[in-house]
């Protein structure tokens, strides 16, 4: 493949030649925070960001969550599907750090509740910002079922990566995800995933910090730490069982005909109300929603689910989130 260098970000350089289905990602050695406002170049950095990243990347894929990763080519680069990335970063926090103590005063190790999604515009002259779920629907980044689906992923990644490193002792406290479509409009998970943009505290103990965080706070030995993620998911993915999460997983499942199709409990609805002296009434549609309680995330499971059992897909639609 002819590639030509099409973005070159702050940790990463993008390489395609715009027409083939396959690209080229390749993790430099530099190390930023701050926004760029403070950086270091770190001989081998860049090849343990690769290894990790293609690690767990090829996990997701074998639990058939959809992301960008086809394999790994050289010690420092992932062969990756083209996206139409989505300019948000999508944040989910375990335990509570960085911004989260900075904004709002938690303190650092404290475990949350539940997870915590939040967005940012992916705007380096913005810095960046905070954005909230009106404000992504407001500028219209994507559609409200998108942004569902983004959720949807975001736990199940969530799940699955926090299950994986609890099995080697490692407490993820929270990462950045960036989503993108491919050609035929599929969402799917793109960027990295390295402790670049993660963090991971050894026993769960946030003075153990494994991550970027230590370059942030110039705590040093980086290669080291980023070292022991490695083997450690090496360690994690021979033991291959998934375990189950301790509470159920919560879903919400809405069903309704689909558009164009007779909705007769719908159309009997309307017509008793106009009867009944609602004439503001133009139309009532029919949908239900049913509540689910599995002790697996995995979306494809769901997915089934729905598609076997719960729904008639020639003639009902459904969409689903999970409740946190
Ligand atoms: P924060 O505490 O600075 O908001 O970051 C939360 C997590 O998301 C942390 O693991 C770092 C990661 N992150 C990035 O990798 N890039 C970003 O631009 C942001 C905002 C967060």
């Amino acid at each position: 493949m002819q590639t030509n260098t099409i973005k070159e970000g702050k940790a990463k350089k993008f390489h395609w030649d715009g027409v083939s289905d396959s690209c080229e990602l390749e993790f430099k050695n530099t190390l930023t925070a701050l926004n760029g406002q403070k950086t270091e170049e770190l001989e081998g950095k860049g090849v343990l960001a690769a290894n990790i990243s293609a690690k767990l990347f090829e996990f997701l894929n074998e639990q058939n969550l959809k992301t960008h990763f086809i394999k790994k080519s050289s010690d420092n680069t992932l062969v990756v599907q083209p996206l139409t990335m989505i300019p948000l970063e999508i944040v989910v926090r375990n335990y509570a750090a960085g911004s989260l103590c900075t904004r709002l005063g938690f303190k650092e190790g404290e475990k949350l509740k539940k997870p915590l999604i939040q967005f940012h515009l992916k705007d380096d002259a913005l810095n960046d910002p905070l954005l909230a779920e009106s404000e992504i629907l407001y500028l219209e980044i994507v559609s409200l079922e998108q942004l569902n689906q983004i959720k949807n992923y975001a736990l199940c990644v969530n799940w699955l990566l926090t299950t994986l490193f609890e099995q080697v002792k490692i407490g993820l406290a929270d990462f950045k995800l960036e989503f993108g479509f491919d050609k035929a409009g599929n969402l799917l998970l793109g960027d990295e995933l390295s402790p670049d943009n993660m963090r991971l505290w050894d026993n769960f103990d946030s003075n153990q910090k494994l991550d970027k965080d230590r370059f942030r706070q110039n705590l040093g030995h980086i290669l080291e730490n980023y070292q022991i993620v490695l083997e450690r998911i090496y360690l994690a993915l021979a033991k291959k069982d998934i375990q189950t999460p301790a509470v159920p997983l919560k879903i919400r499942l809405y069903i309704k005909p689909q558009a164009g199709l007779l909705d007769p409990t719908g159309r009997t609805l309307t017509d008793s109300s106009n009867r009944l002296g609602f004439t503001e009434v133009e139309a009532i549609k029919a949908g239900k929603m049913l509540e689910l309680e599995l002790n697996d995330y995995r979306l494809n499971l769901i997915e089934d689910l729905c598609e076997r059992i719960l729904v008639s897909p020639a003639i009902e639609e459904y969409s689903y989130e999970i409740v946190v």
